[in-house]
Parts: C-alpha cells; sequence; structure tokens
C-alpha cells in the first residue's frame, strides 16, 4: 500500500478556487502535483509558491480539457518521464450564464458541456489505461450539489452535473475487478472565481451569490477532497455532498439581513 505522501495527483483547473487550494493542501502533505489550467501565468505563479514553501516535485502544463489533442499529449508526456499520477482530481469545470432555457446562449451550453462533460471524458480516458495497467489509482470527480437537485435557470449547468454523477458511477462500473478507486465529492456554495465566470466577469453580481450567509472555501472543499484521497485503499467513498451549514438544499439557504 502507497503511503498519501509518496504518490502523485493531477489536478485539472488548479489555477483557481477549489483546484488551487487542493494543490496547497496536497502539496502541503507531501504529495508531488501536477497541475493544468490554461491559465500559464496563474500556474507559474503557484507553483513558485508552492516550491516556496517546501512542496515536492511540482509540474504545470497549459492544457485546455476540451482539447483532446492537448490532454492526450500532455499525458503522454507524462508516461514517457514516468510521472503517472496515483490520483486525478477532475475539477476542471465552469457555469456560463444563469438563463432559461428558451433564453439561453447556445455557445454557453457549448462551453459547459465541452468542459465539464468532454473534459473529464478526455482527462480520464488519456490517463485511466495507464493507472489500469499499472493496478492501482484514483479517480475524483467535482461534481456539485447541482448534480443531485435541479434549480431554477441551473438546466444545462446542472445537466452536466447530472452527467459527472452519471460518469462517476459509470467510470466505478468500468473498473470492476481493478483496485482504482472512482469518487466524486459534490460541493454547494463555494466563494471561488465561479460565480465571476458564470455572470461573465460581474463582480457585483457575483458577491451576491453568496450574501447573507457563510458559504464554503476552496480550502473546506480540499479538506473534504484530501480526505477521500488519503483513505486507506480498500475504503472508497463513492459520492460526498459537502455544503455550508447554512445551505439546506441545493437552493435554500439561511440568509441573514
Ligand atoms: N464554486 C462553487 O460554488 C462550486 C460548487 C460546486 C461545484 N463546483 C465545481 O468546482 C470546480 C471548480 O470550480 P471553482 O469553484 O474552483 O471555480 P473557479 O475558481 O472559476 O476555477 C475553475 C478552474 O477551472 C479551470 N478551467 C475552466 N475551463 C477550463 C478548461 N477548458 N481547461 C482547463 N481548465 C479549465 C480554470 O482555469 P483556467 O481558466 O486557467 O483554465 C480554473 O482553474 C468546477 O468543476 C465547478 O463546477 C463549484
Amino acid at each position: 500500500m502507497t503511503r498519501i505522501d509518496e504518490k502523485r495527483v493531477l489536478i485539472t483547473g488548479a489555477s483557481s478556487g477549489i483546484g488551487a487550494a487542493c494543490a496547497r493542501r496536497f502539496a502541503r502533505e507531501g504529495v508531488d502535483v501536477i497541475l493544468w489550467a490554461r491559465r500559464l501565468d496563474r500556474l507559474q505563479q503557484l507553483a513558485r509558491e508552492l516550491q516556496m514553501a517546501g512542496a515536492g516535485d511540482v509540474r504545470i502544463q497549459q492544457v485546455d480539457v476540451r482539447d483532446r489533442a492537448a490532454v492526450n499529449a500532455a499525458a503522454a508526456s507524462l508516461v514517457e518521464e514516468g510521472a503517472i499520477p496515483h490520483i486525478i482530481i477532475n475539477n476542471a469545470g465552469l457555469a456560463a450564464g444563469f438563463d432559461f432555457v428558451q433564453d439561453g446562449d447556445p455557445e454557453d451550453w457549448d462551453r459547459m458541456i465541452d468542459t465539464n462533460v468532454k473534459g473529464l471524458l478526455n482527462v480520464t480516458r488519456s490517463l485511466l489505461p495507464s493507472l489500469i495497467r499499472l493496478g492501482r489509482g484514483h479517480i475524483i470527480n467535482i461534481g456539485s450539489t447541482a448534480g443531485h437537485m435541479m434549480y431554477p435557470r441551473g438546466n444545462v449547468y446542472a445537466a452536466t452535473k447530472y452527467a459527472v454523477r452519471a460518469l462517476t458511477e459509470g467510470i466505478n462500473l468500468d473498473v470492476q475487478g481493478t483496485p482504482i478507486r472512482v469518487s466524486s465529492i459534490d460541493p454547494g456554495f463555494v466563494e471561488t472565481e465561479f460565480s465571476v465566470v458564470r455572470f461573465g466577469g460581474d463582480r457585483e453580481r457575483a458577491d451576491r451569490v453568496y450574501e447573507g450567509f457563510r458559504p464554503l472555501s476552496g480550502d473546506d472543499v480540499s479538506d473534504a477532497v484530501f480526505y477521500v484521497a488519503a483513505l486507506p485503499e480498500h475504503v472508497n467513498i463513492l459520492d460526498l455532498v459537502v455544503v455550508p451549514t447554512a445551505q439546506r438544499n441545493v437552493y435554500v439557504v439561511d440568509r441573514k439581513g
């Protein structure tokens, strides 16, 4: 059994929010980290920060998870260098827009489906055969409470997270007969750049999402991800839903004031 501090983790969407918090958390615990995102400057800054804090091996790769050829090339370079991750955190994702379907922008739908669903599949497909060959590994998908219950205007974003939940269950069945673990962490409201991205850069509108209650932080979610990853290898958390205490279901929130 490999100890967590002898492992290597690949985190997609590591340039911000939950992904960056996971990078800090796993690096602090002595895990080597491979960080993927599109914004290379952010990854470089984070890598410097982690190295200053005494992290082990930190690799960064500029990868758009929607670009299957780029994902396959980055994964192949890890295989060639003998740096196959033990843990893959499929975190890269976004919500784009907040409209009723009848008013929705199909370009937004494409971005969400291509990133949240096809991107997760691209990354998983690029490395899962190596994990199976090595006879070890853990895929951790970042889903959402929006993958359990619909909310008004949630339509396509929630559909992608229902798909993530289906894929977690499906991949878990597909690796039957191997020791590979497949888990999903499904957060509720987390204060990251998520809402700024959703509302096209409108910070004031994004701030209003978290008004009157204390949302989760990226660190809160990275604690849950680390807990799941660090469990003994005969233990698997299939699905872990983590919400702020004030959040009673996907859209019922105790807001003060
Ligand atoms: N915040 C919440 O309330 C919440 C709740 C439940 C679930 N989630 C899920 O948590 C995950 C992380 O979101 P977050 O809250 O941390 O938001 P965030 O701060 O906006 O971070 C999103 C990350 O995804 C990356 N990303 C987006 N598109 C990408 C692409 N095509 N290729 C590679 N990387 C891409 C971004 O990096 P680049 O832009 O540099 O590529 C960024 O690092 C998402 O899957 C989201 O759906 C969030």
